[in-house]
């Protein structure tokens, strides 16, 4: 009787969720028509055929923001400038993770205010995580006055009626919300044509405490699985080569949907996206140690579409400072995930996030830290100098000598550099299969290449290997056609951070 109760409770709670999703998704339509009414008003008034430039800092998910503003202006009929100087509009989508990314907004925001002098008609934009902390907005109030919008990165979907405000009436328009709704259907254009980002989730939960992600960025919030396989189609459909899928921490896809009928696992997602569309390569980051589980795994195991590398943010290997930063998991259990995803996937890479200098590390504890980096070979590490972020718990604490840090910094460095050497140089002599990404940024006889691993790979080729009628163009407009098509590449030479080979075969 009482089990009977308990599963009609639950039933009903589930019903509940469902109705409220039903809304959300209800409202989520109904502001997608009203900015479609704004975008062509703003066509007529200004946007059509103006130009727009936009500089993003920081991370992949600040990239894919870009690019769905970028589809908004271009479907008002903007179109993309070469370079600042020739824009009508110049966007700065910022990022606050560490202290040089807002010093290098703060920078750009000199240089524009300079240009503005010249050309007052220069509409000027600030978006992006910086926004959501008030005293950055207040400096932009003060010093920068002539921005002419300000908006979050939850506010993307609205910036058609927020530009409709700013040129109906020039007053600048300041709107930061935090605002949950997530708007699909949005235009966007993307950056690259053979690789695209696909944000599954917005926001984190974990407050990590050196960490302002949360608060600029708020909680977590999945899309549904039906929007992301409709844009998994769409991408497939386009012929992509690889897709990234995008959150701040990827192992908690879905935890918000749990109780609605939309509910799906991130292992679950991967394994649709890798199984369900014909996608040759599928990218995603961040995993967070604490989610992660073998289930994960082993669908990387089983598909190979799914890249050979697993992206592990440690930030310490000191169980006293992990547990200082709230990272919710030991040293133990983060190694036993690295040593069973070398055991369960073959060829594979980690790549990993530390911090040094994060407040009370000691000696001791950095060293702890590069024996994690010893014992699981980090095939590349992002490292970076603990940055203390206002608003951030760690700020408040104890800060070390910067002197110290720096030292530790490049003792580290030194290290993870003849990590990955070696790593690099394990590969030498073997076949890859690589996706092209274009002409070297080295040299102009030379083209790059990523493998699945994400090892970069500069190689070189022989036009007799190409079809004849690839054979008179120019390294340029050769490196355009390779862009996204797969290769097979002999591995010849190795330094610290690529490879060098030799192209064997064009595959597609
Ligand atoms: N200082 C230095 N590095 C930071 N990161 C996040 N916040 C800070 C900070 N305050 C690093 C973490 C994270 C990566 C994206 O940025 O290593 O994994
Ligand atoms: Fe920041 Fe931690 Fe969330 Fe990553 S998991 S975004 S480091 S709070």
């Amino acid at each position: 009787m009482q089990q009977t109760r308990t599963l009609e409770i639950t039933e009903l709670k589930k019903k509940a969720e469902q109705m409220r999703q039903d809304q959300t998704q209800a409202s989520a339509r109904e502001e997608l028509e009203r900015q479609t009414t704004f975008m062509v008003e703003n066509r007529d008034l200004w946007c059509e055929g103006r130009r727009y430039f936009i500089m993003t800092y920081g991370c992949q998910l600040n990239e894919n923001d870009s690019e769905r503003i970028a589809g908004l202006l271009e479907e008002m009929g903007m179109v993309a400038a070469d370079d600042v100087e020739t824009a009508d509009m110049v966007v700065l989508n910022t990022c606050s993770i560490r202290e040089n990314a807002a010093g290098r907004f703060f920078g750009n925001l000199g240089i524009i205010k300079n240009l503005k002098r010249d050309r007052p008609d220069l509409i000027t934009v600030a978006c992006g995580c910086l926004m959501r902390q008030e005293p950055h907005v207040d400096r932009i109030r003060k010093s920068y006055y002539f921005v002419d919008l300000v908006f979050g990165p939850a506010d993307i979907y609205r910036l058609p009626e927020l530009l409709n405000r700013r040129l109906c009436d020039k007053r600048p328009v300041y709107e930061v919300s935090n605002t949950k709704l997530i708007v699909e259907d949005l235009p966007i254009t993307r950056k690259r044509k053979y690789r695209a980002l696909l944000s599954i989730m917005y926001g984190c939960n974990n407050f990590c405490t050196f960490c302002i992600v949360p608060q600029a960025r708020g909680r977590e919030r999945s899309r549904k699985p039906a929007a992301i396989f409709k844009e998994l189609q769409e991408l497939s459909d386009a012929s992509y080569s690889e897709v990234m899928l995008l959150g701040q921490n990827v192992n908690s896809y879905g935890k918000d949907l749990r109780k609605s009928e939309d509910y799906m696992s991130f292992p679950d997602l991967l394994r649709h996206a890798a199984s369900d569309f014909e996608l040759p390569l599928i990218r995603f980051m961040s995993s967070h140690p604490r989610d992660i589980d073998e289930d994960l795994l082993r669908v990387m195991a089983e598909y190979p579409n799914i890249e050979r590398h697993l992206h592990l943010p440690l930030q310490s290997g000191s169980d006293r400072i992990l547990k200082t930063m709230n990272r919710h998991y030991t040293l133990e259990q983060y190694l036993k995930t690295a040593h069973k995803a070398r055991e369960l996937i073959d060829d594979l890479a980690i790549t990993t996030d530390i911090i040094v200098g994060f407040p009370g590390e000691t000696e001791e504890d950095f060293q702890a830290t590069l024996d994690v980096m010893r014992e699981v070979g980090y095939e590349q590490a992002f490292m970076f100098i603990y940055s203390p972020r206002p608003g951030t718990l760690a700020a408040k604490m104890d800060q070390l000598d910067p002197e110290l840090v720096k030292e530790r910094f490049m003792r580290m460095t030194e290290l993870q550099n003849e990590l990955s050497r070696r790593a690099m140089e394990a590969q030498v002599g073997r076949e890859m299969l690589m996706l092209c990404e274009g002409l070297s940024a080295q040299r102009d006889d030379r083209f790059a290449a990523r493998s699945s691993q994400n090892y970069l790979c500069n190689f070189s080729l022989r036009m007799s290997q190409l079809p004849e009628r690839l054979r008179q163009l120019a390294p340029e407009q050769l490196g355009a056609v390779l862009e996204g098509r797969f290769a097979r590449v002999k591995i010849t030479g190795a330094k610290s951070f690529s490879l060098e080979g030799e192209m064997v075969e064009l595959i597609l």
